[in-house]
């Protein structure tokens, strides 16, 4: 990672929460995320009390659309969190300067993004802090896990105490201090030993997994491009400058009806395809934070149309040729 500072952690939730923690964030706060990401992308900063400004999301990529982070800003914002969706770059250049220019953090959530780049730099890289997670839908994965990546070093031992329940444990077991003892505000965000291992035989595997999901990755999108410009389907983007980290493979369909109508065509040949990210700014927290029907049209469609094909590592040749039947026949 750049040769940022990487302490492990029990999911990309708790390292989220950690970010929070360690910029302060608290009541009267605001923190701008995409509408359209995971949970805990807002709740680990609104649990500090702090007030979620959802922007939408580009049609290309489905990241946080960086237009937009101009109007979202306030006297009140203190971090923008951009999430690189299915590991694909969000204009990280225009977020930065923004930040910079407003005196705002990034803090990357990194979850789909690990090993993927953007302007030769490694994904998690890019902000003063990032997160990532090793849940078993990752590309690699420990069942639960996670990681703080902090990319700026004065926030290093503040971090250490934080993950070991506000203790300085970790300088104890560096040989740096006789005896720990309570030192900050912290929890319980280490992960076990054991978790540690199992994901480290995938990590030194990381380039033959890479490999393989890049592989299905594009032959996914070589063999359905026919179908989907005939269909009116949206096909995953990555910009020349972007290398993605081939975490997902989705696809746009033209309407609601039609996505349902697929995923039940693919059902009907015992394939498993699904679809994610109910709007943020919609859900029954959204709304309580202010969030209406047409705040974040882009999101709120995407939402309405997608859907993800089986994709991982070990899929064989001949199921990966019986999925692109099934699709093209539909
Ligand atoms: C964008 C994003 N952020 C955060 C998370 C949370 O990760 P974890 O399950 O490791 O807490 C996920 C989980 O899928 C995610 O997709």
């Amino acid at each position: 990672m750049g040769g940022a500072r990487v302490l492990l952690t029990t999911s990309c939730t708790h390292a989220l929460e950690m970010t929070a923690l360690l910029l302060g964030i608290g009541p009267g706060d605001e923190f701008i995320v995409p509408s359209f990401t995971f949970v805990s992308t807002a709740n680990a900063f609104a649990l500090r009390g702090a007030r979620p400004v959802f922007v939408d999301v580009r049609p290309d990529t489905l990241n946080m659309d960086e237009s937009r982070l101009a109007d979202a800003l306030t006297s009140r914002t203190r971090v923008i969190v951009p999430v690189h969706y299915g590991g694909v770059a969000c204009e990280m250049d225009e977020i930065g300067e923004i930040a910079q220019s407003r005196g705002v953090s990034v803090v990357e959530d990194n979850a789909h993004g690990l090993f993927g780049s953007y302007r030769g730099r490694p994904l998690g890289t890019l902000g003063s802090m990032s997160t990532l997670s090793f849940h078993e839908t990752k590309n690699v994965s420990c069942g639960e896990g996670g990681a703080l990546v902090l990319n700026d070093p004065a926030l290093i031992s503040r971090a250490e105490v934080f993950r070991e329940k506000g203790t300085d444990r970790s300088r104890f077991f560096r040989g740096e201090v006789d005896k720990y003892t309570w030192r900050d505000l912290g929890s319980s965000y280490v992960p076990s030993d054991m978790l540690a291992a199992f994901l480290l035989g995938q990590l030194e595997k990381r380039a033959s997994i890479q490999d393989a999901r890049r592989a299905v990755w594009n032959r996914y999108r070589t063999e359905l491009a026919d179908w989907a410009g005939k269909r009116g389907v949206q096909l995953p983007v990555a910009a020349p400058h972007v290398n993605p980290a081939y975490h997902l493979f989705h696809m746009l369909l033209p309407s609601f009806g039609e996505r349902q109508a697929l995923i039940a065509h693919l059902k009907r040949h015992d394939i498993q395809a699904i679809f994610h990210y109910l709007p943020l700014h919609l859900s029954e927290m959204g709304q309580r934070f202010g969030g209406r029907p047409g705040d974040c049209p882009v999101a709120e469609s995407v939402s309405d149309r997608i859907v993800r094909l089986p994709f991982f590592a070990s899929l064989e040749v001949s199921d990966q040729t019986r999925i692109v039947e099934a699709v093209r026949s539909f």
